[in-house]
């Protein structure tokens, strides 16, 4: 087995202009990425040039020689995230992994579908209160052609709200902003998605809106209680016929996600920041979700990330993969999708996120038989 020559951290600006942490493990990087609407749950991150510095300076003596065993480098990774956060971990992490990527004779054919952020707010910027629309091209049946149905579902809607003579933009997570009401962005959107095969999710990120009890809509100045909050995304799903949902709910109320799912079978009702790749977590959710995110810089280590997916598949829980909003070109997460057989990849649509999905397409490209992941 490989033994690790030689390791090294950098900063390096991340897509919102952020210092992150890249680490090269015997020449072969990993890069961490940043969220803007972090889980009250994750572990914690440290500023970029400290976790440098500590596995310049103090973490490399320990690893050098190391075998390039990913779940005995990630076990050390993980009991020092006190000192080089989760950022340093994962960075570390995701090298590891990428360098014993390039080693082994890679038989994975099984692709997941994108799920793209077609237009945005929340803490992502936009004025529109929901974080993320998103468009699944379900009804494609290879991955070069669920790109191009979510891209040519992305280009339609881009024309049709220039046309209607708004002035739109970009947020952190590359989807279109536009100042338009939520459901007439819906409406509009609806059949667009419909006939380029593709399914509308949504993140409502509700921790985010979460205020003295109250989901706070601030388009709307309406505040909605818990019940409230509960009948209004049941009425959303019903009339959009939502594919999947993400953190309809308070972080906390697992219960909450529980009714949702309840009323909503073929729904994906998903955790992101309830679970926070976290298998504690999870456990708690079991039977209340029946999809979740899987964020590994959300808890630090490639291996936890996959002992989190492990679970969710013995649970009928369905592995989302997902980026985060700040981010590099790093594509580590698009490998683990194909690895891991996650069914579903959420990475954006446009701008730098296009990273992730080019080395899809490459690995499509080169994968005798590939075929795409039943959803
Ligand atoms: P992030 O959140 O800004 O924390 O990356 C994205 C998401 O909620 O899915
Ligand atoms: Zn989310």
């Amino acid at each position: 087995m490989a033994k690790i020559k030689s390791i090294h951290a950098r900063k390096i600006l991340d897509s919102r202009a952020n210092w992150t942490v890249e680490v090269e493990v015997n020449g072969v990087s990993g890069a961490s990425p940043a969220g803007a609407s972090t889980g009250t749950h994750e572990v914690p991150t440290v500023p970029a040039d400290i976790a440098c510095d500590f596995i310049n300076n103090k973490m490399k003596k320990a690893f050098l020689n190391h075998e390039m065993n990913q779940k005995e480098i990630d076990r050390k990774l993980k009991f020092l995230t006190g000192k080089i956060g989760s950022n340093g971990a994962i960075a570390t992490s995701f090298a590891v992994y990428n360098f014993l990527w390039d080693e082994r004779q890679f038989n994975r054919s099984v692709f997941p579908y994108p799920l793209g952020n077609v237009f945005g707010g929340g803490a992502h910027g936009g004025s529109c209160y929901m974080q993320e629309v998103l468009l699944c091209p379900k009804k494609a049946k290879t991955f070069p052609d669920a790109v191009q149905k979510m891209t040519d579902a992305y280009h339609e809607l881009k024309k049709e709200l220039k046309d209607m003579g708004l002035s739109l933009g970009m947020n952190d997570e590359g989807a279109l902003t536009a100042n338009i009401g939520f459901m007439e962005l819906m409406d509009i959107l609806k059949p667009i998605a419909d006939h380029n095969g593709c399914a509308i999710g949504l993140d409502i990120a509700a921790s985010e809106m979460y205020r003295h009890n109250k989901y706070y809509y601030r388009q709307k100045e309406q505040f909605l209680n818990r019940d409230e909050q509960i009948d209004f995304v049941d009425h959303l799903i019903k009339k959009y016929n939502l594919f999947y949902v993400e953190d309809p709910m308070n972080e906390d109320d697992f219960d909450g996600f529980s009714k949702i799912h309840s009323k909503n079978k073929k729904t994906l009702v998903t955790g992101d920041d309830l679970t926070t790749t976290n298998t504690q977590r999870i456990q708690r959710a079991l039977g209340k979700i029946n999809a979740m995110i899987v964020k590994p810089n959300q808890i630090g280590t490639v291996t936890q990330a996959f002992d989190a997916i492990s679970l969710c598949k013995k649970s009928h829980i369905i592995p989302v993969m997902s980026h985060r909003s700040g981010e590099t070109t790093d594509a580590t997460i698009a490998r683990m999708a194909l690895d891991f057989e996650c069914p579903i990849i959420k990475c954006g649509i446009a701008d730098m996120r296009t990273a992730k999905i080019n080395e899809l397409l490459r690995l499509w490209d080169k994968t005798d038989k590939p075929k795409m992941k039943k959803i």
